[in-house]
């Protein structure tokens, strides 16, 4: 046979090789299909442990309940019920022992990002009363005049 079919083929080989050899470094040696077959199985085992390994950020508020009873209470009994408490606290990490405490923010932008009115027919986010920033009581804070933990109107009467 000419070189003119040999040439080709040593391209191809060298590829192939060149592809083995890329593979043996770059493909972690834990990579592969594990003991749970190919469906599950096809990844890094280390990946699990270091999943595993990351520490939770939220808590849920049944964590905030034995502490913050009173907030709690108050909150399951409002319109706010489905409101997590770490929505406007922020994540709890390890609090009460790092943070010490939470974040308390008393700005309308708090409020207004549900409660600005947005007439978007057909979703969820236009079932929430809402408000026109620029008229309703603009410059003072909402929690002057609502109780975040006890929203609702009819109460408050
Ligand atoms: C083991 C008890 C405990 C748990 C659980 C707990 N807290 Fe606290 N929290 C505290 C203590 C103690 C303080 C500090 C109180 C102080 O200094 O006035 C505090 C302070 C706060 C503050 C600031 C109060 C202020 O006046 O500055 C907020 C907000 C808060 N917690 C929210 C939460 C939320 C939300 C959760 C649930 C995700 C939660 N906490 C879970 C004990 C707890
Ligand atoms: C809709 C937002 C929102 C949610 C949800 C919410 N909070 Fe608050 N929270 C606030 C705001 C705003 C303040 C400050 C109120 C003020 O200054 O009048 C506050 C104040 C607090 C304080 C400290 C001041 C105080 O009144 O003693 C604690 C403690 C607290 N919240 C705990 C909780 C817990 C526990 C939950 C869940 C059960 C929760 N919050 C849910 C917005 C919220
Ligand atoms: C994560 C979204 C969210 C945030 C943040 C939020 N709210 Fe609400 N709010 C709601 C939902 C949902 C309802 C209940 C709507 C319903 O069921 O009719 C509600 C209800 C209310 C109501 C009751 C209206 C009525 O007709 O009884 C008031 C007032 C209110 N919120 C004020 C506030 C204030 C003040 C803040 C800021 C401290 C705040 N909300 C933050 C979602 C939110
Ligand atoms: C000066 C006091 C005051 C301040 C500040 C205030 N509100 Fe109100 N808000 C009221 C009163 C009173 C009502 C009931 C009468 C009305 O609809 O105007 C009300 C009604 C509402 C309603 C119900 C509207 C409806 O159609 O059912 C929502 C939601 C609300 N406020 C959210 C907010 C938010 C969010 C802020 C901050 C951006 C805020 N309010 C600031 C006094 C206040």
């Amino acid at each position: 046979m000419g070189s003119h079919v040999f040439r080709p083929l040593w391209v191809a080989i060298a590829v192939i090789i060149l592809i083995f050899v890329v593979r043996y470094f770059m493909v972690p040696s834990d990579f592969g299909i594990q003991e749970r077959g190919f469906t599950y199985g096809f990844h890094r085992k280390s990946d699990e442990s270091e999943w595993a390994g990351i520490k939770a950020k939220y808590k849920g508020r049944d964590y905030c309940k034995s502490c913050h009873a009173e907030k709690y209470r108050s909150i399951m009994n409002s319109k706010h019920r489905i409101i997590q408490c770490e929505n406007c606290h922020g994540p709890a990490l390890n609090h009460p022992v790092n943070p010490p405490k939470l974040v308390i923010d008393r700005k309308r932008a708090l409020c207004l990002r549900c409660h600005t009115y947005l007439p978007y027919p057909g979703s969820q986010r236009s079932r929430i009363e809402g408000i026109d920033p620029a008229k309703h009581n603009p410059g003072i804070s909402c929690v002057e005049c609502h109780n975040p933990h006890k929203p609702d109107l009819e109460l408050a009467k």
